[in-house]
């Protein structure tokens, strides 16, 4: 990018960034610490909803150092309903690498950054131009649209990734990356947005060739999605005396490490009810849950006896939350005793 754009692009960004509880205030000195934790979040999740577990995550844990000695549980629990749970795995990996191998400090190279468990290209980029100032070129799906726009690539994503990339790297100025970084994901969130980009007012209109060709807005182009497997299983609610049943799940695979309401086989016999079905949507396929209930006469069968009341605080992803829900409708209507009718006087 001729350096007067890239400028344009930095005054816009002095003035109109987005405040977002990561970056440092006026003044502030940044935090590796949190830059990186907002970094890992971010993947694949809005700001809108990481905004909330990145305030509880640096109450509970402000440094590298208090995340490290947390026990695992805790953190997979804390992170519940944020998705993705290979990341908070390795989330704590890397706190317990980087207090134990590196002095509790980050490494500042991207080289480095990368070798760090939960760290790709993108992170190791972001975090090494925004905690260290060091020229990354970092591009994530905001600053992809942003370049395709601007060189109007006719090639469809993701096909036109490894190009897309050689574009950011080729407007990347070697000062201020951390700011230049942070300003192509702003405009591509607040201006050059998916649907109607405000063309108007975007600092970089003068040298876009989307604009210059009257359709900003077309780009980038997208290869057609295939349509995603679709899954079915089963989850079991057994209850017994206000507690019920829920398993901690194998720390591998699918929702690995979390909690949640045991799944695929019975915990034990019962006179199973139908509750109803859930479905939720992953990133390679569409599963949907049937849910059985049933009330059990002791709680023998082996997993963790949760109080039901105290369900919003067990850690469950969302998909175990969502069948849990259907587990404490159905004992609503089964377990309970109907609420006496009110009279009326006279
Ligand atoms: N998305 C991912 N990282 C971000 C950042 N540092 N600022 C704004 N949006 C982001």
């Amino acid at each position: 990018m001729p350096v007067d754009a890239s400028n344009a692009l930095l005054r816009w960004y002095a003035v109109d960034k987005r405040r977002l509880p990561w970056r440092p205030a006026e003044g502030e000195a940044v935090d590796p610490y949190r830059v990186w934790l907002s970094e890992v979040m971010l993947q694949q999740t809005t700001v809108a909803a990481v905004k909330p577990y990145f305030a509880a995550f640096t109450r509970r844990w402000p440094t590298i150092g208090a995340l490290a000695s947390a026990p695992e549980a805790e953190v997979m629990a804390a992170w519940a309903g944020l998705g993705y749970y290979a990341r908070a795995r390795n989330l704590i990996a890397c706190a317990r690498t980087v207090a134990d191998e590196h002095h509790g400090r980050f490494p500042e190279e991207e080289a480095e950054l990368v070798r760090l468990p939960g760290i790709g290209p993108y992170t190791a980029a972001a975090v090494a131009a925004i905690a260290f100032g060091r020229r990354a070129v970092v591009v994530d799906g905001n600053v992809e649209r942003v370049v395709a726009r601007l060189f109007a690539v006719e090639e469809p994503l993701p096909a036109a990734r490894p190009r897309l990339r050689a574009l950011a790297d080729s407007i990347t100025p070697s000062g201020s990356s951390g700011d230049f970084a942070q300003a192509m994901m702003d405009l591509g969130a607040t201006i050059c947005t998916p649907r109607d980009p405000d063309c108007a007012r975007c600092p970089l209109s003068d040298g876009c060739a989307a604009l210059a060709k009257g359709k900003a807005g077309v780009y980038p182009h997208k290869a057609a999605k295939r349509p995603k497997p679709a899954r079915s299983g089963t989850a079991y609610w057994l209850e017994n005396e206000g507690h019920v049943l829920l398993v901690r799940r194998p720390g591998r695979g699918l929702l690995g490490g979390m909690t949640a309401l045991p799944s695929e086989d019975a915990p034990q016999e019962a006179e199973w009810q139908e509750a109803g079905r859930v479905s939720h949507v992953f990133t390679h396929f569409a599963l949907d849950m049937r849910l059985l209930c049933a009330s059990a006469p002791d709680r023998r069968a082996p997993g963790i006896w949760w109080p039901v009341e105290r369900l919003g605080e067990a850690g469950l992803p969302t998909l175990f939350a969502k069948l849990a829900a259907r587990g404490a409708e159905w004992r609503s209507h089964t377990l309970q005793p109907a609420a006496p009718q009110a009279r009326l006087p006279g």
